[in-house]
């Protein structure tokens, strides 16, 4: 039999010693949303979209960039293109929205590890220590691009992207395939999410949501913290005992 006894285990920063977490979850994995949990690109995709939609001739507000959070890049260009009364063809559609992700690469390819979220990196690190695996769940097509320049790439276990699904959020396919890419049950894990369709695409995949934001936007999570500062192991182990929606 293993000795458990004698095998070093880090204590954890937060309280709980990652040996407790071990014996005592259910829980064996996370999976992350990236924007909007990990980093804010939301403010890239605002700048790119409002130029694209100044060169076509009409605003866009930051209220309407809130909508798009979570939302698809095609799926984000219809609704923009909607609040403009502009109608384009499909192969316009496919230029503009080309046009606007060489804004958005531009843009991200000249983020910093500086740009990481408070506690992101921090319950990262925690995570792993603990032996839970981790993977990305994202509806973005350049989240590779981000976590490498921001240095996060190597916490990853998997990545599920924008560029490996055929539905979006609130489809569960994304973090059904992160449970997947881990070799896990959706039961085993817990999704950090930030939108309300991210949330639901967590809790229709059978997953436990922890949700990023406010308590009163999103509803349907198990439980909702500001941000990965405030999570800890012991929040994690809590999941276990609440009850499946
Ligand atoms: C999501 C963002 O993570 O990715 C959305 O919240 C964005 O705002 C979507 O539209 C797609 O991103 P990308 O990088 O593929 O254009
Ligand atoms: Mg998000």
């Amino acid at each position: 039999m293993k000795r458990l006894g004698k095998q070093k285990f880090k204590k954890s920063s937060r309280g709980l010693n990652t040996m407790d977490y071990r014996l005592k979850s259910m829980i064996k994995a996370c999976i992350f949303d990236l924007d909007g949990v990990i980093v804010d690109t939301a403010v890239y995709h605002y700048q790119a979209w409002k130029r694209l939609a100044n060169e076509l001739g009409f605003d866009f507000t930051e209220h309407q960039n809130e909508q798009l959070k979570g939302v698809s890049r095609v799926r984000s260009l219809e609704l923009i293109l909607g609040w403009g009364n502009v109608t384009k063809t499909p192969a316009e559609q496919t230029e503009l929205a080309t046009r606007k992700n060489q804004w958005y690469v531009e843009m991200i390819n000249r983020m910093e590890p500086s740009e990481i979220l408070p506690g992101a990196l921090e319950f990262l690190q925690t995570a792993k220590a603990a032996g839970l695996k981790t993977a990305l769940g994202s509806a973005s097509k350049n989240s590779s691009i981000i976590l490498e320049r921001v240095g996060l790439l190597p916490y990853f276990d998997a990545i599920v992207d924008g560029n490996h699904v055929t539905a979006s959020k609130p489809d569960p396919e994304v973090f059904l395939k992160g449970a997947e890419a881990l070799g896990m049950n959706p039961t085993e894990c817990v999704v950090f999410e930030d939108a309300i369709a991210g949330v639901q695409a967590g809790k229709a995949g059978g997953m436990k949501v922890v949700g990023i934001g406010s308590p009163a936007v999103l509803t349907e999570a198990d439980i909702v913290i500001p941000g990965l500062h405030e999570m800890t192991l012991e929040k994690l182990k809590e999941l276990n005992s609440v009850k499946n929606r």
